[in-house]
């Protein structure tokens, strides 16, 4: 199976949907109000799918959805799932595999286990998620982004247990080799060391904090 290359970028950059390439605008944790300013860079403007990694008011998503006009695929944070959440505009993709804006998308809500407040999972729960999309994965043929609250363990996590990342996932981008996986959680401001981007393998490791517009070129497929 063919893959397409990636390219990421900050909201500013060129790129976006030529033929055969797609924009993804990742979005996560803290709202970033400069997307809903009077003018849109041109980047911006080519955006064909939005991606939410969690633990963003319900009106700023409706917001944005309302702005770009293009589907809402989103995950739960921790922080979501308190009984005064209001519901979440879009789709939720946890556990699911979808197909739009010509990828192949895959998603896992919530963070590590903590204090039960919200939506939090131990590892072993978090596992059985993993596990338990196998099959959607295997109908697809592969993912092409995974979406996903927390980050993996070891990458761009934290050493206390709230934001220490999940073995599950880093299984996952071992076995599922997308092209990118993009989380949200720990926010870059947390500490001046935090990286956006950590390259594993073939796969882009990118935290969405605030947002990042992701620029793919659409991988290709041989007919079945
Ligand atoms: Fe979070």
């Amino acid at each position: 199976m063919g893959r397409g290359a990636a390219s990421i970028q900050e909201r500013s950059a060129e790129g976006g949907s030529a033929p055969g390439r797609t924009a993804v605008l990742a979005v996560g944790d803290r709202p970033d109000e400069r997307l809903l300013g009077n003018t849109l860079p041109e980047a911006l403007q080519a955006v064909r799918l939005l991606v939410s990694c969690g633990d963003l008011p319900a009106d700023y998503l409706d917001a944005l959805a309302g702005r770009f006009r293009v589907p809402l695929l989103y995950v739960r944070g921790n922080h979501d799932g308190r009984v005064e959440s209001p519901s979440l505009p879009g789709e939720n993709i946890h556990g699911r595999v979808v197909t739009a804006g010509g990828l192949r998308i895959l998603g896992f809500e919530g963070s590590n286990w903590y204090n039960g407040e919200g939506v939090q999972y131990t590892e072993r729960q978090m596992w059985w998620r993993v596990q338990a999309a196998r099959p959607a994965v295997w109908r697809f043929r592969g993912v092409d982004l995974v979406v996903t609250h927390a980050p993996p363990y070891g990458i761009h996590d934290a050493p206390d247990v709230c934001h220490t990342g999940f073995k599950a996932f880093r299984a996952a981008l071992q076995t599922l080799r997308p092209l990118y996986f993009v989380h949200g959680h720990t926010h870059l401001d947390y500490s001046p060391q935090a990286s956006r981007v950590t390259q594993v393998g073939r796969t882009q490791v990118v935290n969405a904090f605030r947002s990042v517009l992701l620029t793919v070129d659409l991988p290709v497929r041989k007919a079945s």
